[in-house]
């Protein structure tokens, strides 16, 4: 059964990511997505800071695949402010490993998702991404070479006035083993310094450097392109997703 990590999160989220990954990844994406128009799959789409970028940077129809409700709702109500977007956007109710599209995409973005997928399922995550995408097609993620973690104190990571209000993000590495890491996050609201609301999340994540990313993609019929810092970007190899959707059918 999926279980939702991000649920205690999604009050949090906007505040704490549009002081993080996001404001790069809106310089880093647009040149990477020039010249696609017909359709793109965001992998992971959150609360729609990456999808409402998508939306302005290129015409195209654009499928969003998001398995938390609360994430998924924050979503569904950004779009709802913009009519434009309720139309070209289709919120799919589901994880990566299960998305199934009628036509392949010309293009798959996944930003700062990675990361829930251990080595196994990124095997399949591959192979599924394959088959969604058309001959050729584009495939771009955020990757950094993972700094060494170590297990430590709580820190604050976040602090954002909300009103009265002060949503505080802290976080602690407990353990590392290999490319997994074990965090603990803390998701507080105070009033006047007086903790009034408090959530806990210890979540796994994995973080694969780059040369076994390489091994991985090559793997699954994907070929690196130029890359900007912090994004990534693959192309399907031709006959590559073909193959593996006639596979699929026989199979
Ligand atoms: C850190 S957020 C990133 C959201 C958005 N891409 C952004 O950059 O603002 C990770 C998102 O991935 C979603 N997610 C978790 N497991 C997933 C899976 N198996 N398939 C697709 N999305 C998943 C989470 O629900 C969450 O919304």
């Amino acid at each position: 059964m999926y279980h939702d990590q991000y649920s205690v999160a999604v009050p949090f989220y906007d505040l704490w990511h549009e002081d993080g990954h996001v404001p790069e990844v809106r310089r880093l994406l647009p040149p990477l997505l020039s010249g696609i128009g017909r359709s793109i799959m965001e992998i992971g789409a959150g609360t729609g800071l990456i999808t409402e970028l998508i939306a302005w940077e290129t015409p195209a129809e654009i499928y969003a695949v998001e398995p938390s409700l609360g994430m998924r709702s924050v979503l569904v109500s950004r779009l709802a402010e913009r009519a434009d977007l309720l139309s070209r956007v289709t919120v799919l109710p589901c994880g990566a490993l299960d998305v199934e599209v009628d036509e392949p995409v010309e293009a798959i973005v996944m930003i700062s998702v990675l990361h829930g997928f251990d080595a196994a399922e990124r095997e399949r995550l591959w192979e599924v991404l394959a088959r969604q995408l058309e001959p050729g097609g584009l495939l771009v993620f955020n990757h950094r070479e993972p700094p060494p973690a170590v297990p430590g104190e709580l820190e604050r990571m976040g602090s954002y006035q909300v009103g009265r209000h002060t949503y505080e993000i802290w976080g602690q590495v407990l353990e590392t083993a290999g490319e997994t890491v074990t965090w603990r996050f803390l998701y507080q609201i105070r009033q006047r310094g007086v903790l009034i609301s408090e959530d806990e999340v210890v979540s796994v994540s994995h973080r694969p450097g780059r040369e076994r990313l390489d091994a991985e993609l090559d793997a699954a019929g994907f070929t690196a392109q130029r890359a900007s810092e912090g994004l990534l970007a693959w192309r399907l190899k031709r006959g590559s997703g073909t193959a593996r959707r006639r596979l699929m059918e026989i199979a």
